[in-house]
C-alpha cells in the first residue's frame, strides 16, 4: 500500500511515496503504523512522536490528507497523504512545536481555592471537560488561533511579518484553550473571583473571534460548542467588543 508521507527540514518540504507493507492480508493499519514501519526501513531519520499508542497522550496527532488525525487511531488507505499539522510551527518532518499553546495558559488556570484533587462532587459537564487529551485537532480551521499569525497559518505568514514566538506563548487561544477555561469556571471548587478570572481570561485570548464562527470540532467527540464556547459565549455576553 502507497502512502506519501510528507517531510521537512529546515523549511525544505518533501514528499516520500512510501510502500507499506502490510504484515498480514488484511491488515488495515494505523497512521503512526505506517510511520514506524517507514522509520524502520527505507527512512530511519523521519522525525514524528507518539506516545501511549492508546489514543490517550495527545502527541501523535500529524494532518491525514490535510485534516488533524491522532496517527494512533487513525486507518489509512492507499494514497494517503501523512503531512505535520498545518495550524502549529513545524519543527522536523511530522513534529510540531506544541510548546506556544501551553505556555499561553501559564497564569491562566488558577481557580481560586484548595481542594481536593479528585473532585468527586463536580458536575458531569467537568469530567467531561478532562476528557481532553491535548491532541490540538480542535485548532484546524478556527479564526482565533489564525490570528497569531496575521489571520492564516505558520506556513502561511505574510512577507515580512515575523512569527510570532512559541517560546513567549502565543497571544490568541483556540478551541482547548477556551475548554481549559470553562473547566476552571463549572469547577465547584472554584471560588467565583476564579470563574470571574477565567472568563476574563477568554475574552483577553480573543473569545469574541467565537461570535461569528462556524465552530469548531473536537478530536475526541467533546461537545466544544455545547458545553465550551456556547456557555464562555453566554456569560460574556455584553462583555465582547
Ligand atoms: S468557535 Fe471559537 S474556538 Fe471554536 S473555532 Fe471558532 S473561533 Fe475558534
Ligand atoms: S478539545 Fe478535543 S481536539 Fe482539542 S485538544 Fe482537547 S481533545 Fe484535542
Ligand atoms: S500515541 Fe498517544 S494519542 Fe497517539
Amino acid at each position: 500500500m502507497k502512502v506519501d508521507i510528507v517531510t521537512r527540514r529546515d523549511g525544505e518540504e518533501a514528499v516520500v511515496a512510501f510502500e507499506y507493507e502490510k504484515r498480514e492480508l488484511r491488515e488495515k493499519p494505523m497512521a503512526l503504523d505506517v510511520l514506524l514501519q517507514a522509520q524502520a526501513t527505507s527512512m530511519p531519520d523521519l522525525a514524528f512522536r507518539y506516545g501511549c499508542r492508546a489514543r490517550n497522550c495527545g502527541v501523535c496527532t500529524i494532518d491525514i490528507n490535510g485534516k488533524p488525525r491522532i496517527a494512533c487511531r487513525s486507518r489509512v488507505r492507499e494514497g494517503d497523504r501523512l503531512a505535520p499539522m498545518a495550524t502549529l510551527p513545524v519543527l522536523a518532518d511530522l513534529v510540531v512545536r506544541r510548546d506556544g499553546i501551553a505556555r499561553q495558559m501559564h497564569g491562566r488556570l488558577a481557580n481560586g481555592a484548595q481542594g481536593n484533587d479528585l473532585n468527586v462532587d463536580a458536575p458531569d459537564v467537568y469530567h467531561d471537560l478532562t476528557a481532553c487529551i491535548e491532541c490540538y485537532a480542535c485548532l484546524d480551521g478556527c479564526p482565533m488561533h489564525a490570528r497569531n499569525f496575521a489571520g492564516g497559518l505558520p506556513g502561511s505568514m505574510p512577507d515580512g511579518e515575523a512569527q510570532p514566538d512559541p517560546a513567549q506563548g502565543y497571544k490568541w487561544g483556540n478551541p482547548f484553550s477556551l475548554l481549559k477555561l470553562q473547566r476552571i469556571r463549572v469547577d465547584p471548587l472554584t471560588t467565583e473571583a476564579g470563574q470571574n478570572a477565567a472568563l476574563a481570561n477568554a475574552i483577553e485570548l480573543g473569545l469574541d473571534a467565537c461570535v461569528d464562527c462556524a465552530g469548531c470540532k473536537c478530536g475526541v467527540g467533546i461537545d466544544l460548542m455545547g458545553q465550551v464556547v456556547g456557555q464562555l459565549l453566554e456569560a460574556a455576553s455584553g462583555k465582547l467588543e
